[in-house]
């Protein structure tokens, strides 16, 4: 655990008031848990320097948050009564710096908490005493507090989702082993890839011997902000990048990305075929404007187009030489990145799984003789991706599968020879996130 400078906690005339590192925190675990809601992107946007303690305990209470609560429960005097969401919020936080994070006191660890505890919003005033009373209980002896947090079972931490995540990521042989080693690799922190667009990359960046192109952060090194800032470069999972690898050397002059923002593979599309003219569709206006502003400040052509691509392919006539269909999907393939996955709502999944297969089916409907479409999202589940390949084969007996990427990036069953037209890399032997995908292409010149 990399040391943390400590925020000060400020000492005001009534007393000690939470920093706003641990208000966002707090913020933020009612959210998921309350709502389950995703932690917004922004949410440590303004805390400064304390941003390294806000996201590394936010990153532990979400990814121990069932250990955490198993660990409380039998200190209750009624461990069968149900326990307020605040008081939860506030006994995680407490005990999470008191167990992982070595750096944070004893004293601003238990009364920053007993503080939240007696706030309306965020803790449940009535346990401001039960809080009080356990974590100085746990705060006597912080070693032996990690070492029973750690010994509870990691299963724990998993929700129902989380758990049909890791099977589909596994299936078809989902060894209970092989279940938890994914588990415990996916709680690690990430470190970013990243993707040099022009220039030379800053020092602490180590290129990734077998993707041309991907970088990696070194151990310690800082995050590279200026130059991301300076466009040398964009933040670019490793899985997208061997996604958008595929081999092909037809021409492609038209080409149509038709989920296109944030606009890290458009960007790509763009460097590996310069002059192609780039479609770029965008369904929400907020992402569509910052897909233009980082496309205009790479120095990207590509018409950008606001539009749901379901309703925007089915009313066109143009045909692409090129389609990526980089679908809206559930993100179970982003669990590492995204820790609060597992707690949120799930409910949209079948809305997703329609939409994902209207637009495959209108994208198909433009590809061009000749042509070449990519789906893919970062997914594992089969409804998000293998259930709509085998779709497309009996629905568009004139698409044919394009084996255009290396068979080691797909599953065994789907090489032909060295290579497969089914993206999927396994999960225990592909550090990026979990993305599945296929390529097809339509007959003719
Ligand atoms: C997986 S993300 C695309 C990521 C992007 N390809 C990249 O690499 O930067 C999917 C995008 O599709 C957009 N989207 C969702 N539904 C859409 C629709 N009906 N038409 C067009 N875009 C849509 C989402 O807003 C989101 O920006």
């Amino acid at each position: 655990m990399p040391a943390l400078r400590m925020p000060q906690a400020r000492v005001l005339a009534w007393g000690l008031m939470p920093t706003p590192a641990r208000i966002h925190v707090a913020h933020a675990l009612h959210e998921v848990f309350g709502e389950g809601g995703r932690v917004p992107d922004i949410w440590d946007r303004d805390l400064g320097e304390d941003a390294h303690l806000a996201q590394a305990l936010l990153g532990l209470c979400l990814r121990r948050w069932g250990r955490l609560q198993a660990w409380v429960k039998p200190q209750l005097k009624d461990p069968d009564r149900g326990v307020p969401l605040g008081t939860r919020v506030v006994l995680a936080m407490g005990l999470t710096q008191l167990a992982w994070l070595p750096g944070v006191s004893d004293h601003a660890a238990v009364n920053e908490s007993v503080e939240l505890a007696a706030n309306r919003d965020l803790g449940f005033l009535p346990h401001k005493g039960l809080v009080n009373a356990l974590l100085r209980r746990a705060a006597k002896d912080r070693a032996t507090l990690a070492a029973e947090l750690e010994a509870l079972p990691a299963a724990l931490d998993r929700s129902p989702a989380a758990e049909r995540a890791l099977r589909a990521a596994l299936a078809p042989h989902q060894a209970e082993a092989e279940i938890e080693a994914l588990w415990s690799r996916l709680q690690q922190v990430p470190r970013p890839d990243f993707r040099l667009l022009k220039g030379e990359a800053p020092a602490g960046l180590r290129p990734e011997a077998d993707l041309p192109g991907c970088l990696c952060l070194e151990e310690g090194a800082p995050f590279p902000r200026p130059w991301l800032e300076s466009a040398g470069g964009m933040v670019q999972d490793r899985s997208s990048q061997a996604l958008l690898a595929y081999a092909w050397d037809r021409p492609v002059p038209r080409i149509l990305d038709a989920c296109a923002a944030p606009g890290g593979k458009t960007t790509t599309l763009a460097l590996r075929h310069p002059g192609a003219a780039i479609t770029a569709l965008e369904v929400h206006p907020r992402r569509a404007a910052r897909l233009r502003q980082s496309l205009l400040q790479r120095g990207i052509e590509a018409q950008v187009i606001q539009a749901d691509a379901a309703e925007w392919l089915e009313g066109s006539e143009a045909a692409f030489d090129l389609i990526l269909l980089d679908a809206p999907c559930s993100g179970s393939g982003t669990l590492q990145k995204h820790p609060e996955w597992p707690w949120l709502k799930h409910e949209d999944l079948p809305r997703l799984t329609g939409l994902q297969r209207r637009l495959l089916g209108a994208a198909a409907d433009r590809l061009a003789p000749g042509g070449l479409l990519i789906y893919a999202v970062c997914s594992w589940l089969p409804e998000e991706g293998d259930s709509h390949r085998a779709w497309l084969e009996q629905a568009r007996p004139d698409l044919r599968p394009a084996e255009v990427w290396p068979a080691a990036l797909g599953p065994a069953e789907g090489a032909v020879g060295e290579a497969t037209a089914r993206f999927r890399p396994h999960p225990l032997r592909w550090a990026g996130e979990g993305f599945q995908g296929f390529a097809v292409r339509r007959a003719g010149s």
